[in-house]
């Protein structure tokens, strides 16, 4: 027994792209000029980052390529979701229409797949080579630098080297400086595991490898100062591995580098150990080297260095110095000057703010482990 099929009502199925395909397209590409206007020419801080924060060459030939690209990205954003959206309104389910009803099968369109195959090729290449020349720019520049400087990165602290400069700056407790206006090469490396040393408003970040020395060359545009992050995770005080970087006119820089050679000349030279207090010494232990050492063991209890137990009749400790058991003028001159070695690195007094008495302290304290 068969049913009587309902009167079918009448449907009315949308040819070709569909009536509102013209208007559609004449909307979204108003959209993506308006868009197209705004990021080339409107402030917007909130969204991409202004030329006002910019600091170097480096920082304007990068802020061009994301401008680029945003206005690409989302002039395809608009058009793709919005077609889709179109589409899928136009020739949508009609009421009444079965639910097996099928759409007009569509095999094949070469001029569609030409067009969509050729603009994307284009923009690629385009952008292949924008990208090329600023990376170019970074890494092979034109222009012979006028200072080259080192960053090393330690768990947890950045050191800067510069030329003349018979020793190291650590941050916090240093900065890094840097002169506007002259091109400058930043040679970047890790005493221990991998870094990555940023700063926000040059656009750039590398990576600080362990065995490998990578490098950014710029020209900082503007005086000021910046923060420079680690931005790999590194470890558990991966957080806090922080420094600032000061720009400013070549002169003013000229004379920090000339105060900072007579800095890390004072800070060579010999302490008096004399009257170092062991009981003071546990204290300024506690506050400036329990985040990586314990009174323990050598290698038992290990933080981030050794445990300092037996500093001075342990076998294990005479790696610091040469195969010899370390006398007591060995440790304040590794707290001086800190150590980078096969147990580890640790950063030199500026960094770990020691003064004469806090070594003396503290060599005292270590001695009386034993
Ligand atoms: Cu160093 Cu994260």
């Amino acid at each position: 027994m068969s049913q009587v099929a309902p009167s079918a009502p009448q449907i009315v199925t949308p040819k070709g792209l569909g009536p509102g395909f013209i208007p559609v397209t004449i909307v979204m590409t108003v959209i993506n000029i308006a868009v197209m206007f705004a990021v080339l020419y409107l402030p917007l801080n909130f969204l991409l980052p202004s030329e006002s924060n910019a600091a170097s060459d480096s920082a304007v030939s990068i802020d061009g390529l994301f401008k680029f690209m945003t206005v690409f990205g989302v002039a395809i954003t608009v058009y793709v979701s919005g077609y889709t959206a179109y589409f899928a309104f136009v020739f949508r389910r009609r009421p009444g229409e079965s639910i097996y009803t099928v759409g007009v099968p569509i095999h094949d369109a070469p001029k569609l797949e030409f067009w969509w195959t050729l603009l994307p090729t284009i923009l690629l290449v385009v952008l292949m080579g924008l990208t090329i020349s600023v990376w170019k720019q970074i890494q092979f520049p034109d222009t012979a630098a006028a200072l080259t400087t080192e960053v090393v990165g330690h768990q947890f602290n950045w050191e800067f080297r510069y030329p003349g400069l018979n020793g190291s700056l650590y941050s916090p407790t240093s900065e890094m400086h840097l002169p506007y206006g002259k091109p400058v090469k930043i040679l970047v490396s890790s005493a221990d595991v991998i870094h990555q040393f940023w700063v926000p408003e040059f656009r750039l970040k590398v990576s600080a490898v362990p065995g490998m020395v990578t490098q950014l060359n710029l020209t900082p545009t503007r005086a000021g100062r910046f923060d420079i992050s680690c931005s790999e995770y590194c470890g558990a005080n991966h957080s806090i591995m922080q420094g600032s970087l000061v720009v400013e006119s070549p002169d003013a820089f000229n004379k920090w580098l000339a105060a900072a050679k007579v800095q890390v000349a004072n800070a060579s030279g010999t302490i008096s150990l004399a009257g170092g207090d062991p009981g003071v010494g546990k204290t300024t232990f506690s506050q400036k080297c329990a985040a990586c050492h314990n009174a323990g063991g050598t290698f038992d209890q290990k933080i981030v260095g050794p445990g300092l137990l037996h500093v001075t009749d342990d076998p294990a400790h005479p790696k610091l110095v040469d195969d010899k058991p370390p006398t007591p003028e060995d440790i304040a001159e590794i707290l001086v000057k800190g150590y980078t070695g096969p147990i580890g690195a640790m950063p030199n007094r500026q960094a770990n703010g020691l003064s004469d008495s806090d070594i003396a302290n503290l060599v005292a304290y270590l001695v009386s482990l034993k």
